[in-house]
Order: C-alpha cells, then structure tokens, then sequence
C-alpha cells in the first residue's frame, strides 16, 4: 500500500441514519427496546438517540408499496463548511446534490453514491452541553443503551469504484484492506465509520452502535435472546479493526445490527494495511458467519432463524 495524501477534511462525523418503516409506532417501540434508544415520536416520523447526542435514528413510514428499509445516512461536514460551498465543492468533484430538510427545522444535502445508496451531508452540530454525555444528569435514559451511533457496512459488485468515490468525493480515507475484495473507511480517528464488501450485488449490511464495553455486550444480547432475536454471528473478535462484535437481524428494515465495542483507535500516521483474506482476518476467536450472513431473502432469513435454536449435525 502507499502513503495516502490527506486532503483538508469535509465529511467529520456519522451523525444519523434514516429508515423507512412499515409501521411507525410498532417501529419505535421496537428501537426503543431492543436498542435501549429513547426520543420522540410524532405523526410521521420518530427521532431516537442513544444518550444526549440529537439524534442518530429517524423512523419515518415507508409508502404502501415501498419495501421497509434504509432511506440513507448523514454525515457531517468539518467545521465551517457550509451547505453551500460543500454543493460547490460537490459539483466541482462530478457529484450533484440537492438540499432537502432534515430535523430539526435543519437542511442537508443529498446525493447519492455510485450504488445508489442515498447519502445527506448537513453542517457541523456542536452540542450546546460540551460536557461528555456520562456527565449529563438525566430522568429518562435507560440503564441499557449503546453509547453512539458508530459505523455502516454496505456489501457492493464494486469495491474500487464505490471506495474511490467516498475517498474523492467525501474526502473519507481508506484504513484498511482484507484482501481485494474488502475496504474500511474512516472520518475520525477510529478504525472505521464506513466499510464495503465485495458480494457481488448492491445491499446494506449493517449499521453498528458502539457499547462501552464486553459486559455491556452480555447485557445486550441477554436483553435481545429475551425478545427473540436470534444472534446470526457472535461474539466474536475481528482481527482488522480488532472491534469485539456481534450481529442479528433487525429483519424488519432488511438490515444487520452490529453491536461493537472496543474497535482500533488509529495512529496520527496511520496508512492503509492489506490483510491477508483468511480466518484470522475475520475473527481472530475462529468462527465464521453462516453463508445467509450475506443474504437478505425471506428464504435464507428463515433457515438462520431455524438454525439458530437447532442442534448442529456434524457428519
Ligand atoms: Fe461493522
């Protein structure tokens, strides 16, 4: 790999995800239970968040004919920026992007990447309480929750073209390879806020929330196990990046929940490294996923649910 040149930071932060739900109330409730989010619900839209941040989670209703899912994800942009010249910057770059609303009573820009996945970039939001959120006295965040909103991982036909862009577009920076196949991005200094697999076709994978720690993830998938959630991969160590993990299915949205904790924080100089594509890679603890962990048909989603709870039959 070779030294990669930093150009002047414009995308900073992951700020919030947006899905599009068959069922806004039925939505909410479930979020807020197995997430532990808490927030707001209206009419047409809820807005969630792990602790005190402004959000990191809108549900909005999909239309009758629309397939629940992720409707896109916002990022912000470094300091400064503001939407106008990041518009300019954008279209001098080849990318058009048009200014949309977004909460609260707030504008971002919208684009979409070379996939197709629909991308928001809004202006930098410093929280009026600078205190970290451990700080903050409250009455109403649960005992169990996830610290924050932390990383998206897409599966793609086309790994270089759809990094390259994030990297010439967005001004992401690459962090890592596994093999050719395999690329994770970052904005800050941890390992990844975004990542892509090379699967062979276009679908989100998974939107993950960082946890303080392990016990906190046996809380968390205790908590899940209890409300039927079946756990597709994990835990498990991930060799790249570190990060402890664990994955299932909010089948609802078509989407994977990483639950994550402990990921790498990155070297001031840190350059791209190739892994080598094996086990180690993956999981340094040695279990790989099961084949539907790439899938998201009705068919390979029931069989994982039927395996989860049967006796593995080894010839
Ligand atoms: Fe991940």
């Amino acid at each position: 790999m070779t030294t990669q040149a930093h150009t002047p930071k414009f995308c900073v932060n992951l700020h919030h995800v947006s899905l599009k739900v068959a069922n806004l109330r039925e939505a909410y409730d479930r979020y807020c239970l197995l997430l532990g989010l808490h927030g707001e619900l209206s009419d047409d839209m809820a807005l969630l968040r792990c602790m005190h941040e402004d959000y990191c989670v809108i549900l909005q209703p999909c239309g009758p004919n629309d397939k629940a899912s992720l409707d896109y994800v916002a990022y912000e942009l470094a300091s400064g920026i503001r939407l106008a010249e990041a518009q300019s910057t954008l279209a001098a770059r080849g990318a058009n992007a048009e200014i949309i609303d977004v909460p609260i009573n707030s504008k971002g820009l919208l684009l979409n990447d070379p996939d197709g996945n629909r991308v928001v970039l809004i202006e930098r939001r410093i929280p009026a309480d600078r205190r970290p959120p451990i700080m903050i006295p409250t009455s109403t965040l649960k005992g169990y929750h996830p610290r924050r909103l932390g990383h998206m991982n897409y599966l793609t036909a086309d790994v270089p073209r759809i990094s390259n862009w994030y990297k010439d577009v967005l001004g992401f920076r690459i962090t890592d390879w596994i093999g050719e196949g395999a690329v994770w991005m970052h904005i800050d200094p941890r390992h990844h806020v975004l990542a892509f697999l090379d699967k062979g076709y276009s679908h989100v994978h998974h939107m993950a929330f960082d946890l303080v720690d392990w016990g906190e993830m046996r809380l968390a998938l205790d908590h899940i196990a209890k409300h039927g959630r079946w756990v597709t991969w994990g835990p498990l160590r991930h060799g790249m990046a570190q990060n402890l993990a664990t994955y299932w299915r909010m089948y609802e949205e078509d989407i994977f929940v990483e639950l994550c904790t402990d990921m790498q924080i990155l070297d001031e100089d840190h350059q791209p490294t190739a892994h080598p594509d094996n086990a180690y890679s993956s999981n340094t603890w040695g279990i790989l996923p099961p084949r539907s962990y790439f899938r998201f048909d009705p068919v390979s989603i029931e069989k994982e649910r039927e395996s989860a709870y049967s006796y593995l039959e080894v010839a």
